[in-house]
C-alpha cells in the first residue's frame, strides 16, 4: 500500500516534470548579457524589456538575463551573438568597433559638449538605423541605446591639470580610438577588458582608469583610486544589440514586439541613470573619493587635434561624426 503510494507521487513528480520539459521546449530561449552588476540602471533596463515581452507575447519565449559578465567579455559574447546561440548583448561601443569602425565615432574625445546633447542624439531612431547599416554583414543590429554617462580620468594619485597624466599607465576600453585618445593625452593607454580593471589598479599594473561614476562603486575602483577628475572627455553609449540571425528569424508581430521593449529598456535606464550617479557619488565620497574639478578646456585642446586624424585613419564614422557635431551644437 505504501510502496504503491510512493509510486504514485514518483509519477505525478515525473509527470509535472516532463511536462515542465515540454513547455519549456515549446518556448524559444533568449539570453541577454551585460557586463553590470544587478543593482545598474542597466539592469533595470533589461528586466523590464523582459517584463514588456512576457505581457504581450505571454510565455512564448523563455527570457533569461545574465548580469555580470557571466557569459564572458562583450568581444566573445558579440561572436555568439553572431552565431544566434545569446541573442541579445548590452555592449559599450568602444568594444564593437573591432567588429565595425562605425561604432568609433563615439569613442572620438569631446564629441558631445553636453550629456543633454549626447542623450538626444542616442535617441533617435535614425542614429540606431544608421549604426546598423552593416547589420547582415556584421551579424547584429542594435534596437536601442543605453546612456553611461561622462567618461572622466580617476587614479591613485590627483590628475589636476592635464600634464599630470603625462606617462602615467591607464586604462582604456579596447580600440585603437580610445589607445590614440589616451596617447594623446600623454598617458600610455593600456587597453584591458572591464572586468579585469579592478585587480589590474589593486596590483600597480595601472595607475588609473577612466570612466563613470558607477565604476567607483560598483566595480570598486574607488577602493583603490581616491581621485576622480571631471574633465568629461567621453559619452560612449552601451547599446542593446540584438543578433541579426535571431532577429531575421523572428515573426514580424514578435519583432516589433522586441523593439518595443528595447525602447521600453532604454526609457527606463534613462530615467534611473542620474539618480544612480548622485547616489555612486555620495557612496564614493564615504569610500574616501575627492572629486577633482579640472580646467577641461586644456583636457580638450591636448585632443581636438586628434579629431582629424581619427577621421583620415577611420573615414566610416564621417558621417555620424558630422551629424554628432551638428546636433550638440543645436542642442546646447
Ligand atoms: C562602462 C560601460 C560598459 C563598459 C565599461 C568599461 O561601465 O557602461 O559598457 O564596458 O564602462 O569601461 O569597459
Amino acid at each position: 500500500m505504501r510502496i504503491n503510494k510512493l509510486l504514485g507521487v514518483a509519477a505525478a513528480v515525473a509527470a509535472v516534470v516532463a511536462f515542465a520539459a515540454s513547455s519549456a521546449e515549446a518556448k524559444t530561449t533568449v539570453r541577454i548579457s551585460h557586463t553590470q552588476i544587478e543593482s545598474h540602471p542597466q539592469h533595470a533596463g533589461w528586466v523590464a524589456m523582459k517584463n514588456y515581452v512576457e505581457s504581450k507575447l505571454g510565455d512564448k519565449y523563455d527570457i533569461q538575463i545574465f548580469p555580470n559578465g557571466t557569459l564572458g567579455a562583450n568581444e566573445k559574447v558579440l561572436e555568439l551573438i553572431k552565431q544566434g546561440v545569446v541573442q541579445f548583448l548590452g555592449v559599450s561601443t568602444a568594444n564593437i568597433e573591432s567588429f565595425d569602425k562605425t561604432y568609433a565615432v563615439f569613442s572620438v574625445p569631446f564629441l558631445f559638449t553636453s550629456e543633454k546633447a549626447y542623450e538626444g542624439f542616442i535617441s533617435q531612431p535614425e542614429i540606431l538605423s544608421a549604426l546598423s547599416a552593416n547589420a547582415e554583414k556584421d551579424g547584429f543590429r542594435c534596437l536601442g541605446a543605453y546612456t553611461a554617462g561622462t567618461r572622466n580620468f580617476y587614479s591613485k594619485t590627483p590628475i589636476k591639470t592635464v600634464d599630470d597624466l603625462k606617462g602615467k599607465k591607464f586604462r582604456v576600453q579596447a580600440g585603437p580610438t580610445n589607445v590614440a585618445m589616451m596617447n594623446a593625452f600623454g598617458a600610455a593607454a593600456t587597453p584591458m577588458a572591464f572586468g579585469e580593471v579592478y585587480s589590474a589598479l589593486q596590483q600597480g599594473v595601472i595607475d588609473g582608469a577612466e570612466n563613470n561614476e558607477l565604476a567607483l562603486t560598483q566595480q570598486k575602483h574607488g577602493e583603490v583610486c581616491k581621485y576622480f577628475s571631471y574633465d568629461g572627455h567621453q559619452m560612449c553609449p552601451d547599446m542593446l544589440v540584438v543578433s541579426e540571425k535571431f532577429y531575421k528569424g523572428l515573426p514580424d508581430e514578435d519583432r516589433k514586439v522586441f523593439e518595443e521593449a528595447c525602447q521600453e529598456a532604454q526609457k527606463v535606464e534613462f530615467a534611473a541613470w542620474h539618480k544612480s550617479v548622485d547616489e555612486a557619488k555620495e557612496q564614493a565620497k564615504k569610500m574616501g573619493v575627492e572629486f577633482i574639478n579640472v580646467d577641461a578646456s586644456a583636457f580638450r585642446e591636448k585632443v581636438l587635434p586628434l579629431h582629424e586624424q581619427l577621421l583620415k585613419d577611420n573615414p566610416a564614422i564621417k558621417d555620424l561624426y558630422e551629424k554628432a557635431s551638428a546636433y550638440d551644437a543645436a542642442n546646447k
